[in-house]
């Protein structure tokens, strides 16, 4: 086991890749060689998927007030960041693909202050800073979910939320779950070959990045992540389900689409509460 994981910490390392300016000795990270592929999915607004379901069902669940203190976790392009903005939060953005923040600096002004780091790294934000934290559809992106949980206890303040969305990991599993077609019962139905055991998948990034660039997608049971969350001493206090709310064409399978788009969740969130120090 524990050889197994050694080899899947090289194969992560040995994807950070120097820039191509030598004279700047940089590390590029995955997300910083995927940021214009990422950019060109997402844009300045988000995809429909953000802005119809993710954005307003985070903001629900954060229970944060005009001039609370919010920080977006692996903010991307700072999507979410503007977002939380316009409604009269103060926000923080943190990631680490420098890539990423420079689209998301261009586009929010100075209204919102990014951050360079790693959400891993506790030291990055004082104890008890944020009204509220907020990590979408990055949390299975990032190796050690352990550490991430720990800083946004660190950060929260007392009685807070911490809010993490993510594609769900009972259906929504990389190159291992698919839909099919039952011709007999005339139904749409997904199929899920593998799910209890913890695996990274590379992703391809085309078209714009080179055919070796990728970012990794790491599939965990539901259980790790209630279980690094219980271990990190947060409270999760509410699990919503998400589905779609797109609608078939109509056409002759399009009454069994809708009904599994209905049926199967694309996204699951957990909130999580500091309770007390
Ligand atoms: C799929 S993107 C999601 C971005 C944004 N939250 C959104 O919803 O568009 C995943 C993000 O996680 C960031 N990321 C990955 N590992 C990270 C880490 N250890 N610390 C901070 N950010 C990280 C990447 O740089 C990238 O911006």
């Amino acid at each position: 086991m524990k050889h197994k994981k050694e080899g899947r910490n090289r194969r992560v390392k040995s994807a950070l890749r120097p820039s191509r300016n030598k004279s700047e000795k940089k590390l590029l990270t995955l997300w910083d060689q995927a940021s214009r592929w990422y950019d060109s999915l997402v844009g300045s607004q988000g995809t429909d998927f953000q802005k119809d379901i993710i954005m307003p069902g985070v903001f629900r669940m954060l229970e944060v007030s005009k001039k609370d203190r919010v920080l977006d976790l692996a903010c991307g392009q700072g999507v979410f960041s503007r977002y939380l903005s316009k409604k009269g939060m103060n926000v923080e953005g943190l990631d680490s693909s420098a890539e990423l923040l420079k689209y998301a600096r261009t586009r929010s002004g100075s209204t919102v202050s990014y951050n360079v780091g790693d959400a891993t790294d506790e030291k990055k934000f004082k104890e008890n800073t944020f009204d509220g934290i907020a990590c979408l559809m990055a949390i299975q992106n990032i190796e050690n979910i352990d550490l991430v949980f720990k800083s946004a206890y660190h950060w929260l303040k007392p009685g807070k939320c911490f809010v993490v969305v993510m594609t769900h990991p009972c259906f929504r599993i990389p190159r291992q779950s698919h839909w099919g077609w039952d011709e007999e019962k005339k139904l749409e139905y997904r199929r899920v070959d593998h799910y209890m055991t913890e695996t990274n998948v590379p992703i391809l990034t085309p078209p714009f990045a080179d055919s070796k660039s990728f970012t990794l997608t790491y599939h965990r049971p539901i259980q790790s992540y209630m279980s690094a969350l219980v271990e990190s001493g947060l409270y999760v206090d509410a699990v919503e389900e998400w589905v779609s709310n797109k609608n078939s064409l109509p056409g002759k399978r399009s009454k069994a689409e809708n009904r599994a788009r209905k049926e199967i969740p694309l996204f699951l969130a957990l909130r999580a509460r500091l309770i007390a120090k």
